[in-house]
């Protein structure tokens, strides 16, 4: 199952912070009030706001996609890019058709209790925003019925408009994003239509108070989560490319640091405005290790240095270290965001800002993996980010090899690196990148000297792919 090949990649090493499963109460005037959902997600600027609903149109619901002469057929056609039996494929190996089932599980039903909200999850916005966005629309064609979880509209938008058409002549001449489909062939939209539930939207986010109920840790690396999608359609001009593999991580580093931006933005921009019920500083904007490390140690020992609560990097970290900007706007923004116990909303307002517009009008590429691992101070999670670019970018390699073909040293070594930034079961923190089962830190330095290896490895190997050309962006469908 894939969504257990995930975790047991990338979350596993998240999952072990043995707190999540640690319960405690938290403020419960969170009514679900948030702003309406308003226009189209597909914008293709990074600074766009990210909404999940498209509230002015009409969802259809699943039911209208899954007849078998549409997408409910018993087989795939691998002929052309129509597999026909999408719904199938959705249905039966997708996480996203669980989406609304897994509020009625056990860890669900604690937050709910953490949280001190005396309804089921299952009829709680501020969990069906995410898990089962359709239950939120407020327009609904007539074949709508039950609950989704996260469903075709979900990621293709909206129906209403374009359900007729799309089957009909004609079709290839309109304009889709006009009728509200969204646009997933380019990679670039893709991503940014995955990061606004799995980094956050205006619409929906999970913040410190959810987190602290027991929500997973929202850590989104675009090309691992892609490549544990059931794929329910055929390789398109995207997928054929040598070099695919680096585009899905160029693709999702752009599209989730925005994200993140966005949802700081969105977080201060209330706290400025003193909109009722803001939160801030928002905690889960910090580095969890800041304070879940560290408290203990204050309270016996209070040096100033250790009370330096970090700003979390697991969306900048990597992009921070590899620009080749003196004055990275992430790292002004850094600094604002760490230089006081409460970061001051202006000025993170304004320096947030200016880290998006830098971010949209710079070029990310393997480059900035090769200058970050440069870097002698790296922090767990730029590790990490790091580990998965390089990973990311084997992956093309591996696909000119046999599928049979046995591990090659690169890939024993990317694993090596794995196990490095793994946590062992026992252990809460990754500090000094412990090694599993053993009390014996793995020094920083290590961790840092075998990605430039890996990184000089895949450069002489011919891996690391060209400052990617040209631009690719299909329409749709
Ligand atoms: C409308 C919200 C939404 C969108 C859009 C979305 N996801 Fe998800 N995704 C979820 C939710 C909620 C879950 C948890 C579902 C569960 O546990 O059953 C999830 C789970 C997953 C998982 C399984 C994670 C695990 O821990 O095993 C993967 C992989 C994934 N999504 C990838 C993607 C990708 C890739 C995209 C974009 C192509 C995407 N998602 C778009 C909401 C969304
Ligand atoms: C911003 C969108 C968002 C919101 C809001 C949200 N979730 Fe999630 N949730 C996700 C995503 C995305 C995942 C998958 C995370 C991953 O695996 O990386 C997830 C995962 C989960 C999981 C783990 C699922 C599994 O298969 O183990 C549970 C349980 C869960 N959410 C419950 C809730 C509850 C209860 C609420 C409301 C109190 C809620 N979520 C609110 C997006 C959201
Ligand atoms: C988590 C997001 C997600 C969900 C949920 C989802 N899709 Fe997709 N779908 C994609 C992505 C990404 C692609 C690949 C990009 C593309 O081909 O447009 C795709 C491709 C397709 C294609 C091929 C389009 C083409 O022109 O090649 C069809 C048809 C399709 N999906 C139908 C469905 C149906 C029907 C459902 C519901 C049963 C569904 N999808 C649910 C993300 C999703
Ligand atoms: C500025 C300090 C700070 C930061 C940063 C921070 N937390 Fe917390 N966390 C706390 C405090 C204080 C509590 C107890 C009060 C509460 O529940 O809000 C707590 C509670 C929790 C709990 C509930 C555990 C229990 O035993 O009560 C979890 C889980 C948790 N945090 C996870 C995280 C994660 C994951 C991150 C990073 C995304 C994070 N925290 C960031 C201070 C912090």
């Amino acid at each position: 199952m894939s969504r257990r090949k995930l975790v047991s990649t990338l979350l596993a090493l998240l999952l072990a912070i043995a707190w999540i499963g640690n319960r405690r109460g938290s403020s419960s005037d969170d009514t679900g009030a948030s702003s309406t959902p308003q226009a189209v997600v597909a914008n293709t600027s990074l600074t766009a706001p990210l909404q999940i609903l498209q509230a002015q149109r009409q969802y259809e619901g699943v039911h209208s996609c899954s007849a078998t002469a549409c997408h409910g057929s018993g087989r795939a056609d691998t002929t052309g890019s129509i597999q026909r039996n999408e719904y199938v494929t959705w249905f039966e190996k997708d996480p996203h058709a669980k989406a609304f089932e897994v509020l009625r599980n056990e860890v669900s039903q604690r937050m709910m209790r953490n949280l001190g909200i005396d309804i089921p999850a299952t009829e709680y916005a501020d969990c069906l925003k995410c898990h089962s966005p359709l239950s939120q629309a407020p327009r609904r064609g007539r074949r709508f019925y039950g609950q989704h979880g996260v469903s075709c509209e979900d990621c293709h938008g909206a129906a209403g408009d374009w359900i007729a058409p799309h089957y009909r002549d004609g079709w290839e001449d309109l304009d889709a994003t006009q009728t509200g489909m969204l646009e997933t062939k380019s990679l670039d939209s893709r991503a940014r239509m995955c990061a606004r539930c799995h980094v956050g939207a205006v619409d929906g986010e999970v913040n410190h108070d959810l987190i602290a109920a027991g929500h997973p840790v929202m850590k989104f690396e675009f090309s691992a989560y892609h490549d544990a999608l059931p794929k329910h359609w055929n390789p398109g001009p995207a997928e054929k490319r040598p070099d695919f593999h680096a585009r899905l991580w160029e693709a999702g580093q752009r599209a989730a640091a925005a994200g993140a931006l966005k949802m700081l933005e969105l977080r201060v921009s209330k706290a400025d405005s003193q909109v009722d019920g803001a939160v801030w500083p928002e905690l889960a904007e910090y580095d969890c290790f800041s304070c879940h490390r560290d408290l203990p140690r204050l309270a016996q020992n209070n040096t100033s240095a250790a009370t330096t609560i970090r700003w979390g990097s697991w969306y900048s970290g990597l992009l921070e270290r590899g620009s080749t900007q003196q004055d990275s706007a992430l790292s002004r923004l850094r600094t604002v965001m760490e230089g006081s116990v409460v970061a001051e909303p202006k000025a993170v307002l304004r320096e947030v800002r200016l880290a998006l517009a830098q971010l949209e009008a710079s070029e990310i590429s393997f480059d900035y993996v090769r200058r970050a691992t440069q870097s002698d101070s790296l922090d767990w999670d730029s590790a990490v980010q790091l580990y998965l670019a390089i990973r990311a970018h084997d992956q093309d390699n591996r696909k000119t090899r046999p599928a049979d073909a046995p591990a090659t040293e690169t890939q024993i070594r990317i694993d090596r690196v794995r196990s490095l930034l793994q946590f062992p079961e026992t252990f809460v923190s990754p500090r000094g990148f412990r090694r599993p089962g053993t009390e014996q830190p793995a020094p920083r330095a290590a961790v840092s000297t075998a990605l430039r290896d890996l990184v000089n490895e895949l450069e002489s190997a011919g891996g690391a792919p060209d400052p990617s050309p040209e631009q690719e962006s299909a329409p749709c469908p």
